[in-house]
């Protein structure tokens, strides 16, 4: 063979091997740098320098898989294509009198960076050992490496004691005969909604599962959770360090059953996008827009499009990620999960467009950044 013809080959390989892993296929095993399928769920991204921190659930096999066993693991990336495994950033323990022992639950974790203090802040849904889901505690813990290790701080209910702003002084005292309430009727809604479940949880602090993190444009950090036997979202702002709630908080949609919430802000305004509540099922995304962090919210309704939008292409939300250095140009984070076999579960990455303030999901069998801009 010339010499030539040897060297077209050679370059027409890398060509095909590069190209082929800058692409994203959703719903398809994700190899990272090791060739192992990523282990990160439920995840949120951090971009710190010039890469990305993927930050999620590591999984396990089986049902019992959805428990904690390992932690929370870490993934880096200069191109969101290929991720290399930066280990556990923050490891459950041994010791049975721990917060975060091994067989807690911990779920949904995301990473903020903090430039006054220069730390990574890590906040994560936690349930306790053994409890089912009765806990519903937010838990934080704290880096001087956006890889880890974290120190782990501390869980606990956020809100105690203190009243939504969006909250009427009447609903504080407000007395309801709940034996003659019947559940999810517009009678009950409307109460969900004066305060029911606000009031019931008012001395033990406000539940708290399904989270993510928003950092504002001022450089204020916002926890957005499921609170409420998950009825209602809460968005509370975070103290100066990240570390602690100040006690300003609203709820968001009352008695809309959100979970998997993720926000952007796009063109000055606040955009959200959260699921339905159907356990590991999946269903149909819901999306909101306000001027505000602190609402009125308005529904936009699905932001998913085409076949299978119904049920969000058999995912759940799980973060919006505006992709650096390209305007106007995000990406669908979800999990499509595998609950009887949890490390299994795939990443379904979408663009994310707009039409007007609503966002529009598309599936793409493979796509990559460059289509992003007209996908
Ligand atoms: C749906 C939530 O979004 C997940 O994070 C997880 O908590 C499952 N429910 C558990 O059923």
């Amino acid at each position: 063979m010339k010499k030539q013809t040897l060297l077209f080959i050679l370059v027409l390989c890398c060509f095909i091997h590069t190209y082929g892993q800058q692409q994203f296929q959703p719903g398809a095993i994700w190899p990272d740098s090791d060739g192992r399928h990523i282990n990160a769920h439920g995840g949120g991204i951090l971009y710190y320098g010039d890469t990305y921190y993927w930050f999620g659930e590591f999984k396990t096999e089986g049902k019992a898989g959805n428990r904690a066993w390992i932690g929370i693991s870490c993934y880096s990336s200069k191109d969101l294509y290929t991720w290399k495994n930066e280990g556990i950033a923050l490891p459950v323990v041994d010791d049975p009198t721990s917060e975060i022992t091994k067989g807690c639950v911990i779920e949904r974790p995301k990473v903020i960076y903090n430039a006054k203090t220069r730390k990574f802040v890590l906040w994560f849904h936690l349930e306790l050992k053994e409890q089912g889901y009765s806990a519903a505690r937010t838990a934080v813990a704290v880096s001087d490496k956006p890889t880890g290790p974290y120190t782990y701080i501390r869980s606990y209910r956020p809100n105690r004691k203190t009243w939504p702003i969006n909250f009427e002084k009447a609903w504080q005292t407000k007395a309801v005969n709940e034996s003659e309430l019947k559940a999810h009727t517009d009678p009950w809604r409307k109460e969900v909604a004066e305060g029911l479940f606000v009031r019931r949880d008012f001395e033990k602090g406000q539940m708290s599962r399904d989270m993510t993190l928003f950092v504002d444009d001022d450089g204020k950090a916002y926890h957005i959770h499921s609170a409420e036997e998950n009825l209602t979202l809460h968005v509370s702002e975070l103290t100066d360090d990240y570390l602690s709630f100040t006690g300003k908080w609203a709820t968001i949609a009352p008695a809309g059953h959100n979970e998997a919430p993720a926000l952007i802000k796009r063109n000055g305004k606040y955009i959200l996008v959260t699921s339905g509540c159907t356990g590991w099922e999946p269903n149909a995304a819901r999306s909101f827009v306000s001027d505000s962090i602190w609402g009125p919210w308005r529904s936009l309704g699905n932001p998913a499009q085409g076949e299978n939008a119904g049920r969000t292409f058999e995912s759940q939300s799980t973060y919006i990620l505006p992709v650096q250095g390209r305007k106007d140009q995000y990406i669908f984070m979800a999990d499509r999960w595998v609950p009887d076999n949890a490390i299994d579960g795939r990443y379904i990455w979408l663009p994310l467009t707009f039409d007007g303030d609503k966002p529009v999901i598309k599936w793409f069998d493979k796509w990559s950044l460059e289509q992003l801009a007209n996908p």
